[in-house]
Parts: C-alpha cells; sequence; structure tokens
C-alpha cells in the first residue's frame, strides 16, 4: 500500500443518495467546486477488497499515471440482470447500514444505493453486451452474466459522468470486458484495477466466502494453492499449456465438489492455450470450482502475480 493510502482518511457519515437525478445534481456541483470524482461499484456485503478499492482511488500507484480522486462515490446496488435462474440472487448477503459505515470509515463521500425500479424503469428495453471476451471462461458457464454486469456499470458511467473507476483483479473476466466496453462506448471513465485482495491463508476475499461452512472454508484455500502451484511450474520452465492446464485442474478438483473451469489462458483475448502450444512468460492462470453450492472464482498473471510476491502460500 502506497504513504497516502496509508494516511489518515477523514471519517464521516456518507450521504446517502437513492435517486439519479440527486446524484447527478450533487457530482454537477462537485465539479465545479472543482472536484476529480472517483467511483467503486459495488454489491454490498463488503469486505476489506472492496474498501481497497476505494483507498486505490484516492492513491493510484504513480505507474499507473492516474491523478487521485478527491469526491468518492460508492455504488451498493445487487444487480438482478447478472444473476441466472437459478443463481444466488435472493440469498446474497445485504447490509446497507453496515456498508455505510465500513466506507465512512475509508472516506468515501457518497453512497449511492438506487432501488431496482430506479435503475431499471418501466419499460427498460437496453443491453449492453460486449462480444468475445466473454465466449470464454465464466461466459458459457453464466449465460447473461456479463450482459447483466456491462449494462448496469454503463448506466452507472452514464450517471456518474467523467471519473476514475475502480475495479478488482479477482474478477479478472470482468475487469477486461468492462475496459473494452469504456472503450468501444467512449465513456468518460479512466479504469484501475486493483490486486486481489486475500485472508492470510491466501483466498481471494468474495462476498461469497461467508456462504461457506467451516470445512468448505478450510478446502477453498486449495484454489489458491493450486494456482500457485501452476505459477511456480510456469516460472520453473514448465510452458506446455495442456500439462500446465491438466494439473491445475487436477489440484482444483482435489479440493472442490467441482470445477467450472481451469484454464492458462491469454490475459489480453482471454482466449486459452490450447493443447501443446507454449505458454508465454505472461498468462492467466484462473479457475471457477464450486464447493457446497458456493461458486468461487480466482486467478493471478504470471510476471504480474507472482507466487514470491502474492499472498499466496
Ligand atoms: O463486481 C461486482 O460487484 C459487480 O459485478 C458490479 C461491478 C458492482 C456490477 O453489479
Amino acid at each position: 500500500m502506497s504513504d497516502v493510502a496509508r494516511a489518515p482518511v477523514p471519517q464521516r457519515a456518507p450521504r446517502t443518495i437513492v435517486d439519479p437525478a440527486e446524484l447527478a445534481q450533487a457530482l454537477t456541483e462537485a465539479r465545479a467546486a472543482g472536484e476529480r470524482i472517483g467511483f467503486v461499484p459495488t454489491m454490498g456485503a463488503l469486505h476489506e477488497g472492496h474498501l481497497r478499492l476505494v483507498d486505490a482511488l484516492r492513491a493510484p500507484p504513480p505507474s499507473t499515471g492516474l491523478s487521485p480522486a478527491t469526491l468518492l462515490v460508492a455504488s451498493v446496488f445487487v444487480n438482478p440482470t447478472q444473476f441466472g435462474p437459478n443463481e444466488d440472487l435472493a440469498r446474497y448477503p445485504r447490509d446497507l447500514e453496515g456498508d455505510r459505515q465500513k466506507l465512512g470509515s475509508r472516506g468515501v463521500h457518497i453512497v449511492f444505493a438506487p432501488t431496482p425500479e430506479l435503475m431499471y424503469p418501466q419499460g427498460e428495453a437496453t443491453r449492453v453486451r460486449v462480444s468475445q471476451l466473454t465466449d470464454h471462461l465464466c461466459g458459457p458457464f453464466r449465460p447473461g452474466h456479463f450482459e447483466g454486469v456491462t449494462t448496469v456499470v454503463a448506466k452507472f458511467f452514464g450517471m456518474i459522468g467523467p471519473c476514475l473507476a475502480s475495479f478488482g483483479r479477482k474478477d479478472y473476466q470482468q475487469l477486461a470486458v468492462l475496459r473494452r466496453m469504456v472503450k468501444d462506448l467512449h465513456f468518460p471513465v479512466e479504469m484501475l484495477g486493483v490486486p486481489t485482495c486475500r485472508e492470510a491463508d491466501g483466498l481471494a476475499m468474495s462476498s461469497r466466502n461467508a456462504y461457506l461452512s467451516a470445512t468448505d472454508r478450510a478446502r477453498a484455500v486449495g484454489i489458491p494453492r493450486a494456482i500457485s502451484q501452476a505459477l511456480r511450474a510456469h516460472a520453473g520452465g514448465e510452458r506446455r499449456a495442456g500439462t500446465l492446464r491438466a494439473e491445475l485442474a487436477r489440484n482444483v478438483a482435489a479440493a472442490m465438489d467441482s470445477v467450472d473451469y481451469a484454464e492458462v489462458a491469454d490475459p489480453d483475448t482471454l482466449q486459452p492455450f490450447e493443447g501443446d502450444a507454449a505458454v508465454p512468460d505472461r498468462a492467466l492462470f484462473v479457475v471457477a470450482a464450486r464447493i457446497g453450492g458456493t461458486r468461487l472464482i480466482d486467478n493471478a498473471v504470471s510476471s504480474e502475480d507472482s507466487p514470491a510476491t502474492s499472498a499466496v502460500p
């Protein structure tokens, strides 16, 4: 974490706004007063990983060349269109008051918590879809998911206007898809990807970890361990895609109830490397697997998230 992020953050009760028109007014006034807007979209049930997204807005890494945001907005909205019919929309954890307190403790000024009716007004008929990047990995396992994400984030970007927006690299595919959308639709948004925040044993923080029983929680660490092992094999000279992929899948399967995918893929196109293709220095190791009814995802990019520097044991 940078020195700026360590500096004491003014504690405040954030202003809560429900109505998009009120948000637009507040942001127009803030811009007129010279503020630079920072935005973190969330579905609530916040953990330290979300709060690091806030910290990153106040202190983007110097290597990004991005300047800090001064007026911080976080949305809390469980977006119904990104959940499939058999997914966990109804039981997704919700705690707006707790989320407001956490966001206030990290210096967030405005919590935007719209209702589904305000986000999807009666008669709504618009969807935003990014192709190709959504063809792989989670795309086939969660039909309609990314369309729901890009649609809701496009709505947020339309409401918020020019801003610096931060997203977690834990949702690597989501970040890639949203970067593409920003480019293609010319949104005046600067995108900041923030490293995955991990528990002490290496498990990636996720709101869905709350679903895990103690036994399943202990098993779930098998995912980051499997990724870490694959990164080590790759760093040690194993470059055959099929071999790396098979080892990753085998190790994930040993810990989890089922594996949606365990892939070694191109970090830019997200296309998995096939068969005996030679995996280059920079590669994405990415997993989605299920344990006790909970779906977990994780990833690391070799040469960017090496086992030596990550929290993964
Ligand atoms: O990553 C999430 O929490 C959600 O997909 C997002 C970006 C807030 C859109 O609902």
